[in-house]
């Protein structure tokens, strides 16, 4: 039986893998103490879940094998909760850089359809017509469209040695779950697969050449985005919202998020931001108006753009070419070109 100490106790809990992922409790820096006394130990964990089925697993586990470590000591465990995100920036492991990509940018939102896709695809598209070397990943695992958004459902190729070939489409290098599912059927993902097809579709597959990498984020500001955070080192991230109230408060927790990491805010993209009427010029602010340009001086982060609502990049996302791609003039790929421009002097490429 090993001795009882900070280091063998360290070891059990480094074999504890955080329910539904592959990396342990102690690399996730949610181990915050352990007071080793004489006849009872305490650890503590600072779990930021609000999953209470998580916090049940990991108690029953956590106490279960300490006890196997030393059967007749008494283990207690105190769990912190901490809401939305727990690890430090310290504690937090910083992504890789990935070969031959020069930088890495999420498109992220705290909220679900706000237009993160569209966003996702017509920047990567803008970034593509300054002249550079543009791929986009997919990494909403539960909601995949940029299969849809491209008009494509080639499935990828791999090396002998297993290297994910991305899609060629329009010039830039695709790689979505999309591809590789039923467009018929939802995507049934466990928490370890995300992780697992997350991580093959980053650091698995061929982007090297890339001078930009556009990842299409899920919504929120759980594990998932946390994983990613973990495994690709982020040059910075672009959030985007709807001038909405609801989901400017959802906009601000993820730009929260991505600060305690470390990641820089490139900027904020509000969408739907009104309106243009086709048959009259007139704006219609149908879901308020100036709430991301308020919002961005009061987070002190660039506005990079106001894109409006306009049905011809709707139609133009559903048939499967971008509107930057499918119609350059329209005042929406207008936006994305000039949100490109200030992405490339920010994230500059020569
Ligand atoms: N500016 C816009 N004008 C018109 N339709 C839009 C605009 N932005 C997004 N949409 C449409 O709204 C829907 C949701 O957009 P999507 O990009 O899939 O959102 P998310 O990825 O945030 O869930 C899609 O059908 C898309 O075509
Ligand atoms: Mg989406």
């Amino acid at each position: 039986m090993p001795p009882l100490n900070k280091d063998t106790i360290l070891n059990v809990l480094k074999k504890i893998p955080y329910p539904g992922f592959s990396r342990d409790i102690v690399s996730f820096g949610l181990v915050k103490d352990i007071s080793i006394g004489e006849t009872t130990t305490t650890i503590q964990l600072e779990l930021s879940t609000p999953d209470e089925n998580v916090v049940n697993t990991l108690r029953q586990t956590v106490l279960t094998s300490l006890q196997g470590l030393a059967p007749d000591h008494e283990f207690e465990l105190q769990i912190k909760r901490n809401t939305p995100i727990t690890a430090p920036a310290s504690t937090i492991i910083r992504g890789q850089q990935l070969p031959g990509v020069r930088h890495v940018i999420a498109v992220a939102s705290g909220k679900g359809g706000v237009g993160k896709s569209t966003v996702a695809a017509n920047l990567a598209c803008a970034l593509a017509a300054t002249g550079a070397q543009v791929g986009l990943c997919d990494c909403d695992l539960y909601g995949p469209s940029l299969s849809l958004m491209f008009g494509t459902r080639e499935y990828p190729r791999a090396t002998e040695d297993n290297i994910i070939l991305p899609v060629h489409q329009y010039g830039l290098r695709l790689l979505s779950l999309a591809f590789l599912t039923d467009p018929d059927q939802p995507a049934v993902l466990r928490g370890p697969m995300v992780t697992r097809y997350t991580q093959q579709f980053l650091l698995g597959a061929d982007w090297s050449g890339c001078d930009y990498l556009v990842l299409d984020l899920p919504p929120g500001t759980g594990d998932i985005q946390l994983t990613i955070v973990q495994t690709v080192a982020l040059a910075g991230a672009v959030i985007v919202t709807t001038p909405q109230e609801v989901a400017l408060i959802d906009a601000r927790k993820a730009i929260a998020m991505f600060g305690k990491v470390n990641v820089p805010i490139l900027g904020l993209i509000e969408n739907m931001s009104y309106f243009l009427c086709p048959d009259t010029g007139k704006q219609y602010y149908i879901f308020g108006r100036g709430g991301g340009a308020s919002e961005a001086r009061t987070l002190n982060v660039p506005l990079l753009a106001e894109i409006p609502l306009d049905i011809a990049a709707r139609e133009a996302g559903d048939h499967g070419r971008p509107i930057v791609l499918s119609s350059p003039n329209n005042p929406v790929s207008q936006a994305f070109l000039r949100a490109a421009q200030k992405i490339r002097a920010t994230l500059p490429v020569h």
